[in-house]
């Protein structure tokens, strides 16, 4: 591929974010991987102009303008609870005619969304959590007959963001006063569904019209205290000195069994199209009690940190960084299916068309 112009977008709203040290959820650390996307797109000798974005648009759309990128590099992430700003990000972007790395806004959207994607799935005939219900308001829980373990997310939430030691709930009372706690701490519908107790599985994906399945990673939740419940919370994905972060490991590649492990990525795939995903995303996937792979979320646009999650899998399959930059870059010109070339702004510019 030729050098090109690339525009590499991320959100810097600060107000939202937890700005702790131990927090690698944190802003700081949102800014040193961008500095590592950045220098690894100009490891393949690409043209890189970072931008932060902190809320005006317009702003964006005159700097776009006067660089004239000849793609856009998306690593804007939601920070606001409950928000879909991710999908007006993208779609912006791709009004202003800019072809735009990673997932469609329709399919951050609907990802973001895990009731809406898991009913999706669930309707395209792939394996979905059991039970799985929004809980609008507390007494929504009365219309259903649980079977307990359940777990309660925040329905629109991602990145472990509201899953604790408590939201995995063994008695009704407890599943009462989690529901609870998520309508009021997030100001949004509690999703409730059967906890499966299974192996847990991620499968990283790389590709636009050939979409390629990474090394499985599996989490390793062996060494966690039996009384911390095994998922990856919060803390367990980003707060470095708590127990659940020090005791949750990953094993990439995954040792499984070569037919298990097929289909746990036919299973990704399939769930990854289903919701319009493109580029690159990750597939969690937990088996239930029979040893079948259920999927737990589709995940567009998942991080990109060099040396973790997808970066990870990619570089066991000999994606080095910046390869799995550069496969994302091209996917970007491959276009998703429904994404037209199709500026509607004067001053927009001309960008590249997609290649269809
Ligand atoms: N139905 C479930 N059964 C068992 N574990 C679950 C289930 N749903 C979520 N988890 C656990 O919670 C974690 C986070 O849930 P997930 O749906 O992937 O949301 P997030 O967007 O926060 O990553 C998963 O990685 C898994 O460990
Ligand atoms: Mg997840």
């Amino acid at each position: 591929m030729n050098k090109l112009r690339v525009a590499l977008i991320y959100n810097a709203f600060t107000d939202a974010q937890p700005d702790e040290k131990a927090d690698t959820g944190s802003l700081h650390y949102l800014r040193q991987m961008i500095r590592g996307i950045a220098r690894g797109l100009r490891a393949r000798r690409h043209q890189v102009t970072v931008m932060p974005l902190a809320g005006d648009l317009s702003v964006l759309q005159r700097r776009l303008d006067r660089l004239r990128p000849d793609v856009v590099f998306n690593q804007y992430d939601d920070v606001v609870h409950g928000a879909l700003y991710e999908m007006r990000v993208a779609a912006f972007i791709r009004m202003l005619g800019y072809p735009l790395t990673g997932s469609p806004a329709l399919a951050l959207g609907l990802s973001r969304d895990k009731y809406m994607s898991l009913s999706l799935l669930k309707g395209a005939g792939l394996p979905t959590p059991p039970s799985t219900a929004l809980i609008e308001r507390l007494r929504d829980l009365d219309e259903h007959k649980w079977t307990f373990p359940l777990i309660v997310h925040a329905a629109q939430e991602h990145a472990g963001i509201g899953l604790d030691r408590n939201s995995v709930v063994e008695t009704r009372t407890a599943l009462r006063d989690k529901a609870r706690e998520v309508l009021k701490t997030y100001k949004q519908p509690a999703l409730v569904q059967r906890f499966l107790k299974g192996r847990e599985f991620n499968v990283g994906l790389v590709g636009g019209r050939t979409l390629r399945a990474m090394p499985l990673a599996e989490v390793d939740y062996s060494r966690l205290p039996r009384t911390i419940p095994p998922i990856m919370s919060y803390a367990a994905k980003w707060v470095a000195t708590s127990v659940e972060y020090k005791r949750t490991a990953i094993i990439c590649p995954a040792r499984v069994d070569a037919d298990l492990a097929a289909l746990i990525n036919r299973t990704a795939i399939k769930a990854f199209r289903a919701v319009g995903g493109w580029g690159y995303g990750r597939v969690d996937i937990r088996l239930d009690e029979n040893g079948e792979p259920i999927i737990l979320e589709v995940n567009c646009n998942p991080c990109l940190d060099s040396g973790m999650g997808l970066a990870r899998a990619a570089d066991r399959a000999g994606l080095a960084y910046p390869d799995l930059l550069q496969a994302i870059v091209k996917a970007a010109f491959e276009g998703p299916p429904y994404d037209m070339h199709l500026p509607i702004f004067k001053t927009a510019g001309e960008g590249r068309p997609l290649g269809r």
